[in-house]
């Protein structure tokens, strides 16, 4: 594989990009947003919120509500994104909204008490079914609270920092671990003011955000499939341009360094108040790594690719501590070790824990089907595993792919990968 491709807007970044947007007073202009259907989700979910939403030659243009959510007459769909369901539950129940709130059937299974719950403490009506969607947010009138949530979450952060727009006084979110801190950066854009220290984040409400520019950075999620099959197919040169370098995303980046990764960073423009780079791969052997659990929230959606290079590594890697990956789209700790295990690779979970065999550069046999299991990581993992297989690999549905990555195979095939329908 050769070539270079600009990295897809941040999913991240994009959601809260049009939940600040709408919330604040004024217009908004957003350029790179990444147009996946769990973003687009959020852009109509925040229109039927009031907030006027257009695409132009130029970008997404939002017309906020200056906090004044109208109650939808529809329940929003949010259909596989936790992000967005998440995220505008705290934004709703910020402001003097009613909303209902449902999703897919993967979605639907996911646990929301996490966020319920909070915002329940800080005063808004919370109703759902057994901690799950569908649910229901009553805003307005909120009291602050001081959090400590159990899981590392960023959404439970942002929920809680985006409720806290509308309650009088000082909100703390105390976390066992610092997660990503892309609210945080991005509040300050639109006026916000919020104080991070390590793990703990403090804002005073109420507070009013006005409209600005914001420009999407790329997604180091997505860019770490193309930088994964650059590393394990021979003769390979990947580029990746203009991806979020926050040392709350970058764990993949040094994890891949570790493994022996031959990767190169140029740094790039501040994007959306995060420092981007430039990233490099050439093929290179790789070496098998034991991964402790404090690195999991820096790169929790990369383990299914993760897995994918250890698989094409020299000996055996753990990747510890991983329980929150059976709450992300699919179960997706028993999801990885089934691709793999589907594809001739040796593979366990003890515990939270995933044990791969990798083969060394021979590679894996490849062969198999992979059961996606509704889940676009494991689709878009189990297809740069076919690249560097000796025998092809087969994907059971490849339309989940568009929930974060609708250009995955158009830019894999760019960079030379043979992927398609069969
Ligand atoms: C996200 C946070 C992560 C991640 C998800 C996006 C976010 O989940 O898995 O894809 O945008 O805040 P957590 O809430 O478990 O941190």
């Amino acid at each position: 594989m050769s070539g270079c491709i600009a990295a897809p807007g941040d999913k991240s970044v994009s959601h809260r990009a049009l939940i600040m947007a709408a919330l604040a007073a004024g217009e908004s202009r957003i350029t790179g947003l990444l147009e996946s259907e769990d973003v687009l989700a959020t852009a109509r979910a925040v229109a039927a919120l009031g907030a006027g939403v257009h695409r132009d030659a130029e970008g997404w243009r939002v017309v906020g509500t200056g906090g004044q959510f109208r109650s939808p007459d529809r329940a929003l769909d949010l259909g596989n994104s936790g992000t967005g369901v998440r995220l505008l539950m705290g934004a709703v129940a910020g402001t003097g909204a009613t909303a209902d709130f449902t999703g897919d059937a993967s979605l639907s299974s996911r646990p929301m008490a996490r966020v319920l719950d909070p915002l329940t403490a800080m005063g808004a009506g919370c109703t759902s079914t057994g901690g799950r969607l569908p649910a229901r947010i009553s805003g307005g009138c909120l009291n602050p609270v001081d959090w400590s949530p159990e899981i590392a979450s960023a959404q439970v952060k942002s929920a809680i920092l985006l409720a806290a727009l509308g309650a009088a006084g000082e909100t703390v979110v105390r976390e066992p671990a610092p997660t990503r801190d892309h609210t945080e950066r991005m509040l300050p854009l639109f006026g916000g003011r919020v104080e991070a220290d390590g793990s703990i984040v403090r804002l005073t409400g109420p507070q009013a955000l006005t409209g600005t520019r914001i420009e999407v950075p790329g997604d180091p999620s997505s860019a770490a499939f193309a930088l994964v099959a650059g590393l394990i197919m021979p003769g390979s040169a990947v580029t990746l341009t203009g991806v979020i370098a926050n040392p709350a995303r970058d764990g993949i980046y040094r994890v891949l360094e570790r493994m022996g990764a031959k990767l190169a960073r140029t740094p790039g423009a501040v994007m959306a108040g995060e420092d981007t780079v430039d990233l490099a791969v050439e093929s290179s052997a790789l070496r098998a790594v034991d991964l402790e659990a404090a690195i999991a929230p820096s790169m929790i959606d990369e383990y299914p690719i993760l897995a994918v290079a250890a698989a094409f590594a020299e000996g055996e890697s753990r990747f510890r501590g991983l329980a929150e990956l059976r709450a992300k789209e699919s179960d997706r700790l028993a999801g990885t070790a089934a691709l793999l295990a589907a594809n001739g690779v040796t593979v366990r979970i003890e515990g939270d824990d995933l044990i791969v065999s990798g083969m060394g550069p021979a590679g894996a046999p490849g062969g198999g089907t992979v059961i996606t299991r509704g889940d676009h990581r494991l689709a878009m993992a189990g297809l740069v595993l076919g690249c560097a297989a000796k025998s092809p690999v087969r994907i059971d549905d490849a339309a989940m792919i568009a929930t974060s990555y609708p250009g995955f195979l158009d830019d894999m095939r760019k960079l030379g990968a043979r992927m398609g329908t069969a």
